[in-house]
């Protein structure tokens, strides 16, 4: 497998004492950066070390549909809990998927330690605490790169007592062991979980100045007992949420609470960048802005969607739900997602986008081909197949969607919206944001679209 990955994710653990110099050379200092980044894929990419060439395309992607539910489970259950609880919850609960991970479907690098190791992680809007499996394992899930090794780092610092201010950022998180060690326990929902040491670091990143940047005492999961499918060359978590315990949350001081990501098409050769600080602001001609919300006990990141026009028919003022007086810190109605694949809307904002889509498009409707997602509205791909446009409208600015980020061919000639119906919280998921550099602005308290080629955005 390593002859067929490419830079950057083939030269895993090939760091040297050079990482090392470069620490000494670039060191972090608060307030001048202008901005730093690191890389992304899509897991299903070919690229991608979790890419597995014997399947077809279309099994992927049904795949990633599967984890789709997954996902958008995680975010009705709220499930973020310690071990006991987690151990509870499986207990009780006895319909699990075998095959799922629910964290996410974009890879992150990031690099921790001295020397630098590099971390190959699931980038997740929807979680906060970083961890990566670590040496010794109690018990660990097969990973191709080597395990990070504590031992090795000499920055690497255990937070030691329970009454650590780290320790006590994230109660849902942190627990605490006999001899008051601070640990942490994390699920997700499905059967995977994590369970280990809480830690500090240096994290290095590339800066967009040229060099590397380290930041000094990130705190992270060192997890000795981890379990389910997170794939053989995905060690852990990078947590993006606004949680306390992020990264992004963590690094405010010097990226100002900004960060921006650009999604690749799922199966492309190439790798983005998502960038943190300066270089994160997404501004100029085309971008359309829209408040960030924020709601008191979560974590996750909101938008205030108002529905989906489609065609020249206007939707605002039809009794959407704008919330009238949603404020900044209590409000939006949409999670804005990396990890699910589909989006989900409420069933009535659904069904206007349903009947306005099967109204103005020209072709011929077909059953879902067995995606196992149900796909309500698919078509024929050869039969004169015309979608009319469609805006996501929120509650200040309109995003016109590319047909290619809703209509997507699930099986050889068919083409099914991707939009789907829910009971449950409402997600924009990672397809309809392909193809936009997309920046949080957590101070601004704004997220901002600009139309993008990812492709070219490494
Ligand atoms: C899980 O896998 C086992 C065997 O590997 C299978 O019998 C079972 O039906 C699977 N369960 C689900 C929910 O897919
Ligand atoms: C930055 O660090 C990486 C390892 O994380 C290393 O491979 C690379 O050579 C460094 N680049 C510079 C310009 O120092
Ligand atoms: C993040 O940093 C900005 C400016 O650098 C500051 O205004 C803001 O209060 C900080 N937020 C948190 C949660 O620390
Ligand atoms: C939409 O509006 C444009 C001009 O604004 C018009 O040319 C087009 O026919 C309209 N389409 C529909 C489906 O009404
Ligand atoms: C901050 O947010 C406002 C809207 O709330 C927007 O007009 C402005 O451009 C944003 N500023 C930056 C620096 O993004």
């Amino acid at each position: 497998m390593a002859g067929n990955c490419p830079v950057p994710f083939s030269s895993f653990s090939k760091l040297s004492l050079l990482v090392f110099i470069n620490l000494i050379l670039y060191p972090f200092t608060e307030g001048q950066t202008s901005g730093f980044s690191t890389h992304l894929i899509h897991r299903d990419s070919p690229k991608s070390p979790l890419y597995n060439p014997s399947e077809s395309n279309f099994e992927r992607l049904h795949e990633a549909f599967h984890r789709s539910f997954a996902r958008a489970q995680y975010f009705n259950k709220r499930i973020s809990h310690s071990r006991s609880k987690l151990l509870s919850h499986f207990s009780s609960d006895s319909i699990q998927s075998n095959i799922t991970s629910v964290n996410g479907e974009y890879l992150i690098k990031v690099s921790i330690g001295t020397p630098a190791i590099d971390v190959l992680a699931i980038a997740d809007t929807g979680s906060d605490l970083t961890w990566t499996q670590c040496r010794p394992c109690i018990r660990c899930f097969k990973q191709d790169a080597p395990l990070f090794d504590p031992s090795k780092s000499t920055t690497y610092k255990q937070v030691l007592s329970c009454r650590a201010p780290l320790c006590r950022l994230d109660p849902g998180i942190t627990v605490c062991y006999p001899g008051n060690i601070c640990g942490y326990g994390v699920a997700y929902g499905d059967n995977s979980f994590s369970d280990g040491d809480l830690a500090t670091d240096t994290f290095t990143f590339e800066s967009s100045s040229g060099g590397n940047i380290s930041i000094a005492n990130v705190a992270f999961g060192c997890g000795h007992e981890n379990g389910g499918i997170f794939g053989v060359t995905s060690s852990g978590i990078v947590g993006l949420s606004r949680g306390a315990l992020s990264i992004v949350r963590q690094l405010n001081a010097s990226i100002a609470g900004k960060f921006s990501y650009c999604l690749t098409p799922r199966n492309s050769y190439i790798s983005s960048k998502i960038h943190f600080g300066t270089n994160a602001v997404v501004s100029g001609p085309g971008v359309v802005s829209n408040t960030l919300f924020k709601k008191a006990g979560d974590k996750f990141y909101y938008l205030d969607l108002i529905g989906f026009s489609v065609g020249n028919i206007t939707i605002r003022n039809q009794g959407f739900t704008k919330l009238d007086n949603s404020s900044p810190n209590d409000g939006g109605n949409v999670v804005l997602d990396s990890g699910a694949t589909l989006t989900y809307v409420p069933r009535q904002m659904y069904q206007n986008f349903e009947s306005g889509v099967i109204d103005l498009t020209t072709g011929t409707r077909v059953p879902d081909p067995g995606t196992g997602a149900n796909f309500r509205v698919c078509y024929n791909k050869y039969n004169n197949l015309q979608f009319p446009e469609i805006v996501a409208v929120f509650s200040d600015a309109d995003l016109i969607i590319p047909p290619n980020n809703i209509f997507v061919e699930v099986s050889k000639g068919v083409v099914c919206s991707t939009i789907v119906p829910t009971d449950g919280t409402p997600i924009l998921g990672n397809l309809l944001q392909i193809n936009f550099l997309i920046g949080y602005d957590l101070v601004n308290g704004t997220v901002s679209f600009l139309p993008t080629d990812c492709t070219k955005n490494d």
